[in-house]
């Protein structure tokens, strides 16, 4: 299969692509980075990823370079290039290369995208669902912004690795604040889908944004508020969204069973309604 990437307004071999050691991305992490899901060859929920790349960038002073909609047809050549039917494209911005001084702010950003193939439609979690283990939060104030400083994320996935769990839920003062790579919510005893308000704790997800409005339409009460681990574990379910998982339900947290261990019919179904409006887009 070829690999193509788009690097500063040029398509080139994946292998080819060359940034600078001295780009600030390298040097300081001053960057942000949006994934973005491809099913049937398209991009899903596009929109808000484009909008969420926009804020991000904003954020740490960093000019677009191009349009969202120039963005976006960047991202669909190189799906229809890589002949991509289902996985994510990346997309990564940084402040650019320069001598390294903190207070530098190159002319030209480093902008580079790329895909990356996956099943994420027949992901074999969806059935079996995912363990969790619990970590705590040593992430920065600002998590809002989708930054390319990830080696918390890094170190908590590795310690649920570690752990045999294929995700971290990250602990802050007793509540759960997100997963490492994706947003957490439990369904109560009594069917009230639950999820931690978004704020500058929590990076404010796509997917949960989507998943949120579907189980609204479908009736599912849904309450905005902070749960701790307790709380999940006396609950029905429990699960994770984001882009490149869409919703996967959650079977165990630190090795004890959510409810009876196996994925909820709720879960289940925002999965399904997840991918029918995707596919219906
Ligand atoms: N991560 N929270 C964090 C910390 C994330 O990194 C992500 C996504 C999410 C879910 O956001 P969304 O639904 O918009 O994907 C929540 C991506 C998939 C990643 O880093 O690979």
């Amino acid at each position: 299969m070829t690999r193509t990437a788009w690097l500063n307004g040029a398509f080139l071999p994946l292998a080819d692509a060359r940034v600078s050691i001295m780009d600030r991305g390298f040097t300081f992490a001053d960057g942000i980075y949006e994934v973005t899901a491809i099913i049937d060859g398209r991009l899903v929920d596009s929109a808000p990823h484009l909008a969420r790349l926009e804020r991000s960038a904003a954020a740490l002073g960093i000019p677009l370079p191009l349009s969202l909609a120039e963005i976006e047809s960047i991202e669909r050549e190189l799906i229809a290039r890589d002949g991509v039917k289902e996985g994510t494209v990346y997309l990564q911005l940084t402040a650019g290369a320069a001598e390294r001084d903190f207070l530098g702010r190159p002319d030209h950003p480093t902008f580079v995208m790329f895909t990356q193939p996956a099943p994420v439609l027949d992901n074999p979690k969806a059935l079996t669902g995912i363990k969790v283990a619990t970590t705590p939060d040593i992430r920065w104030a600002n998590r809002d912004i989708k930054s390319i400083m990830l080696l918390a994320q890094v170190l908590a996935k590795r310690e649920a690795a570690a752990k045999g769990a294929q995700e971290a839920w990250m602990i802050e003062d007793g509540f759960v604040t997100e997963g490492a790579s994706s947003t957490a919510m439990i369904v109560t005893a009594e069917g009230i889908l639950v999820t931690r308000p978004n704020g500058r704790d929590i990076l404010p997800g796509c997917t949960r944004a989507a998943v949120e409005a579907l189980a609204r339409q479908d009736g599912v009460r849904i309450e905005e508020r902070r749960f701790t681990i307790a709380e999940a574990l006396s609950a029905r379910e429990a699960m994770l969204t984001s882009a490149s998982t869409f919703v996967l339900p959650v079977i165990a947290i630190d090795d004890t069973p959510v409810a009876d261990g196996r994925p909820g019919p709720i879960t289940q179904r925002l999965r399904q309604l997840y991918i029918e409006a995707a596919r219906a887009a």
